[in-house]
């Protein structure tokens, strides 16, 4: 789909990089030629992926273990991968999540998912971001939403508030920066299996097939899909598109919105064919 030299000479930093759409996209980025460095709290998963992808390419990936709801932590991190050399890409996709009665969730619970998302997103933006208009180099953000971020969701609130705000954060900054060469984007997935969204979003097997329903597809995105458009929207391919969340959902979020879209599944054939007008004799 796209040159191999397209991400040549970036330096890319995806937080949640070790696994699910983070990994994929590590993966995708270092086929196009960048410099990639994952970032995670888990140290162990995150060595496991570097030595995964780097034997399956030729770029260059570093794990750097740290905790994105950790401010000195980020800044920590990102200092030692400006000594070297300033990152060009930021990928926020470290997330976390769970399906939930809103009423019952703890102080603790809401915390959780606001500190990863909301919060995680803010320390990683700002540092890149300030490092970025300090020294007048350009760059570019990409942040991993939901569909449900402009619309609210039941059952998934932490995270819904959390994606709202990272919306938000994208389309305000690539106002206030734009001027300065810094380019903010967004992409909404639907779902894309992947074992640490499905076993906390989908966690018992009736669940999966009820959303499968729900797409237009029939079917569930995957994380090549992902990885394709996030490689688009990082690269200078698309350096006119700034403020943007992009949905990549099979149609989901539409056909959940249209008054009539649901008569697909209630009426048959022969309905169709029932309602059509009768030929005047
Ligand atoms: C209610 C829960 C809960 C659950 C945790 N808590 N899970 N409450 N229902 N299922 C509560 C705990 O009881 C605790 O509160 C508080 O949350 C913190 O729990 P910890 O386990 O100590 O938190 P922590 O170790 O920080 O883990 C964070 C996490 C976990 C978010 C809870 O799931 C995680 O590490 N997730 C990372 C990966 C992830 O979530 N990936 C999915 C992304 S998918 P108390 O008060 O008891 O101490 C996604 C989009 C999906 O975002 C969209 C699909 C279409
Ligand atoms: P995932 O595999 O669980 O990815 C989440 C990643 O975030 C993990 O690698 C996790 O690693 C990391 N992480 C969590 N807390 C962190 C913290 N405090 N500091 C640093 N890293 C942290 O799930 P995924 O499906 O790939 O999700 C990736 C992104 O896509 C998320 O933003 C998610 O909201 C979004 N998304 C996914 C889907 C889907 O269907 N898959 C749909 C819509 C949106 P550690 O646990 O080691 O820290």
């Amino acid at each position: 789909m796209f040159t191999s030299d397209l991400l040549s000479n970036k330096r890319v930093l995806i937080t949640g990089g070790g696994t699910g759409l983070g990994k994929a996209m590590a993966g995708r980025f270092l086929e196009l030629g960048a410099a990639v460095h994952i970032c995670g709290r888990r140290e162990e998963v995150l060595e496991q992926t570097a030595a995964e992808l780097s034997q399956a390419s030729k770029g260059s990936i570093h794990a750097i273990p740290c905790d994105v709801r950790n401010r000195d932590a980020v800044e920590a991190m990102i200092d030692s991968i400006w000594q070297e050399a300033p990152v060009d890409i930021l990928v926020n996709n470290a997330a976390g999540n769970f399906i939930a009665r809103t009423e019952e969730l703890s102080p603790r619970a809401w915390e959780s998912v606001i500190n990863i998302v909301l919060m995680g997103t803010l320390h990683c933006t700002m540092a890149c971001g300030r490092r970025w208009l300090k020294e007048k180099h350009s760059g570019t953000v990409l942040s991993i939403s939901a569909t449900y971020a402009p619309v609210g969701s039941a059952y998934v609130v932490p995270s819904a508030v959390s994606k709202a705000g990272v919306e938000a954060l994208t389309r305000s900054l690539a106002v206030e920066w734009g001027n300065r060469g810094i380019r903010l984007n967004a992409i909404a997935p639907g779902p894309i299996p992947t074992q640490g969204a499905f076993s906390r979003v989908l966690p018992l097997p009736k669940l999966e097939p009820i959303a499968r329903e729900r797409i237009p597809l029939r079917r569930f995105g995957t994380t090549e899909e992902m990885a394709n458009l996030a490689a688009f929207l990082v690269s200078d391919g698309s350096s006119y598109v700034n403020g943007e969340v992009i949905r990549m959902d099979g149609g989901e979020f539409l056909q959940g919105a249209g008054e009539f879209s649901n008569l697909g599944r209630a009426l048959s054939d022969e309905d169709w064919e029932s309602l059509k007008p009768r030929k005047k004799s």
